[in-house]
């Protein structure tokens, strides 16, 4: 299968802070997810700085479409076709959704003047195809809930021509049904053939949409896999605090079997029953 996007030995230091050392991996063209995990101060938004133009890499190059590429800006990282999704989303609460749908690329009529109407339809449709039904486009922003910001951050990003979709930790802010809607939209951004790179320190989130998976751990890669060849547990494990996590786990078990035992309902047959 062709790559959309390689990193060959990628570093990015920071004065003297390494932020990233030595980072490789692909993201297979055609619809393909890799998510890139790793806790606090790994180098996540590092990486996708670098690939979105906002950072240059201290070492090593970026292939996109098998091209070695250099950008400039994030315009110029845009223009080529990366659409990058960050955490703060960069919309503005008290604008439209049609203000934030563009963002100054608005459509024009004849003598250079905004056509208002076509923008308001077009955000309501390319809202509406992905399930976010917005009665009136001339609403704020900040009318609309976490997970339909994100998606319209994501929709943004589509609708403007990214082949490739960076999401820096989409669901960390979010519930588990507002998630499920931002997980669902990035599936369908896969099946268009869009390429995405899912940053998240969620292995949830994580595992059930991604193909691969890149771990990196203080700016180092704990290496790049294919989800077959990789369960959800040694995900887990690999990733720092793994071991603690597990730990924590088995904590919580043992603090609710004992509490259990304390709780005078657990032992009445009754309660046994409703257990079903
Ligand atoms: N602009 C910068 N200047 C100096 N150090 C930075 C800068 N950006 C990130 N770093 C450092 O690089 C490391 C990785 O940061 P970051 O990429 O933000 O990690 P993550 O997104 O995984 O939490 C951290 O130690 C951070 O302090
Ligand atoms: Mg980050």
């Amino acid at each position: 299968m062709a790559t959309l996007v390689e990193f060959k030995n990628v570093s990015k230091y920071f004065g003297s802070v390494i932020a990233l050392k030595d980072i490789s991996f692909k993201l297979e063209s055609g619809g393909c997810v890799c998510c890139l995990l790793g806790d606090n101060g790994a180098g996540k938004s590092t990486l996708i700085k670098i690939l979105s133009g906002v950072h240059q890499p201290s070492e090593g190059e970026i292939l996109f479409e098998g091209k070695k590429v250099e950008f400039n800006s994030p315009r110029d990282a845009m223009d080529q076709g990366i659409g990058a999704v960050y955490q703060d989303l960069a919309l503005i609460p008290l604008m439209s959704v049609t203000r934030n749908f563009f963002m100054g690329r608005e459509p024009t009529k004849r003598f250079g003047m905004m056509d208002m109407e076509v923008a308001d339809k077009i955000a309501q449709e390319k809202m509406a195809e992905i399930g976010i039904n917005v009665r009136d486009p001339s609403q704020a922003v900040g009318t609309m809930s976490g997970g339909e910001r994100q998606c319209l951050a994501i929709a943004r990003a589509i609708y403007f021509g990214a082949k490739v979709l960076i999401l820096d930790e989409p669901t960390a802010a979010l519930g588990v049904k507002q998630s499920g809607l931002v997980l669902r939209f990035v599936a369908q951004a896969r099946e268009r053939g869009i390429g995405v790179i899912l940053i998240t320190h969620n292995v949830n989130h994580a595992y059930p949409i991604a193909n691969d998976f890149t771990l990196l751990n203080r700016g180092k890669s704990l290496g790049f896999f294919h989800k077959k060849d990789v369960s959800r547990e040694k995900i887990l494990e690999m990733m720092a605090g793994g071991e603690e996590l597990k730990e924590l786990e088995y904590d919580i078990k043992e603090m609710a079997r004992s509490d259990k035992d304390k709780s005078p309902k657990a032992k009445s047959p009754k309660a046994k029953i409703t257990k079903h």
